[in-house]
């Protein structure tokens, strides 16, 4: 056999995925389960998102769409800036992409030559380091900490900006902290960038924000490249549907990308998110945005009084990433053991970079609270601390 592209080895798994997979085996033997791991939302597909597929589906509408996406969808889309952030957005500037994936995908491909690198926080979403290893450019992978709420900072900018570099991507709620940058944050990174190259900012949990309102960092960075999905607020993930808002001198190049990579987003899929943007989809999904809020509520102080450190309060997504260095000094090793013996499944920290990865894990809190209360009983056990 001939070797596979050398590129692939620079390429990681997700390390979670392994204990999945033993999950799933407990599961297959009787064994009760409780995924934390799982970061995707719980709750089905909102009703009128999904009538709306089935009615393209009954109309036959499964052909191609334009590869930017369907016009009407660009357009609710650059509505939905104007009516929920008050920023104006041109239907032009949007691109409506196979979920977040295909937007970090051209976002990327857009900015980043071979060679060349982009500024990642380290922990952070671990794909997008692999789409710059694929499109020939590296990330450059900065550590951050609690300090900085685990968020590029402006000064993180001018110290590891390099004649390399053009970009940084920061995502807003996190994954894996649930860290949310505020708008003075947000504006003093795009201050510190602007002069340099681009500003990447993922949005894809924007919606899920608990303490204080969403905000978009278009409000403050007009020139900012911001990708998004309609997977996780939205409750689609299975569609495969997100989008991208660039700078309209940006269209014809994305257009490219767009046409030679994966031709449009799933027509299906698209038709369906026309509904998302839907005053009942809308008042449905605040309820799950208080449901995850109460999740939070309950799991994060539960976990603070068996012992688990939380640096930085989530106030977004639905995550929580806990310090779990009082118990073990190999938080896979932990993760490993806490399924085995307690048949809860949550991720280790080295699957969202190598700065401290394993003194931490992140819980999800994509289950409701019964189960996260039986949940706290299990790791109270295992940790020692029967509460
Ligand atoms: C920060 C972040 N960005 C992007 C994605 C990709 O999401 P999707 O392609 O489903 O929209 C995820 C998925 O978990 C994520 O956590």
């Amino acid at each position: 056999m001939h070797p596979w592209a050398s590129r692939l080895a620079n390429i990681q798994p997700f390390h979670v995925m392994a204990l999945l997979g033993r999950a799933r085996a407990m599961e297959a033997a009787g064994r009760d389960i409780i995924h934390l791991e799982v970061g995707e939302p719980d709750f089905p597909t909102p009703a009128p998102v999904v009538a709306a597929g089935q009615a393209a589906l009954a109309r036959g509408d499964t052909f191609y769409t334009p590869s930017m996406g369907l016009p009407a969808l660009r357009e609710a889309i650059a509505g939905w800036y104007r009516v929920r952030f008050g920023v104006e957005v041109q239907p032009g500037q949007v691109v409506v992409t196979p979920g977040a994936s295909g937007a970090l995908l051209l976002a990327l491909g857009l900015v980043a030559d071979p060679g060349k690198r982009v500024l990642l926080a380290d922990p952070g979403y671990p794909c997008n380091r692999h789409f710059l290893t694929v499109l020939g450019a590296a990330a450059r992978m900065v550590p951050v900490d609690a300090a900085s709420g685990f968020q590029l900072s402006a000064a993180d900018i001018g110290r590891a900006w390099n004649a390399d570099t053009v970009a940084a991507l920061v995502a807003t709620p996190s994954n894996p902290t649930g860290g949310v940058m505020s708008p003075a944050e947000l504006a003093a990174l795009a201050a510190a960038v602007r002069p340099r190259g681009h500003l990447l900012v993922d949005e894809i949990y924007q919606g899920l924000n608990f303490d204080a309102p969403p905000c978009t960092a278009l409000a403050v960075e007009p020139d900012a490249i911001v990708l998004n999905s309609f997977s996780k607020f939205f409750g689609m993930t299975g569609w495969r549907i997100g989008w991208l808002v660039a700078p309209p001198s940006a269209e014809a190049e994305l257009a490219k990308l767009a046409q030679n990579l994966y031709i449009a987003a799933p027509t299906v899929a698209q038709h369906a998110a026309l509904a998302a943007f839907h005053p009942d989809t809308l008042a449905e999904l605040e309820l799950r945005r208080q449901e995850y809020a109460r999740r939070r509520d309950f799991l994060l102080p539960a976990l603070e009084a068996i012992g688990f450190v939380v640096p930085v309060r989530p106030q977004g997504a639905f995550y929580i990433y806990a310090d779990v260095s009082r118990f073990t000094a190999d938080s896979y090793r932990f993760c490993e053991e806490l399924l085995a013996q307690e048949g809860v499944a949550i991720t280790p920290g080295i699957d969202f970079g190598e700065r401290d990865a394993a003194r931490y894990v992140r819980f999800a809190c994509t289950t409701g609270i019964p189960r996260l209360e039986e949940a706290v009983r299990r790791i109270a056990r295992f940790v020692g601390r029967p509460g």
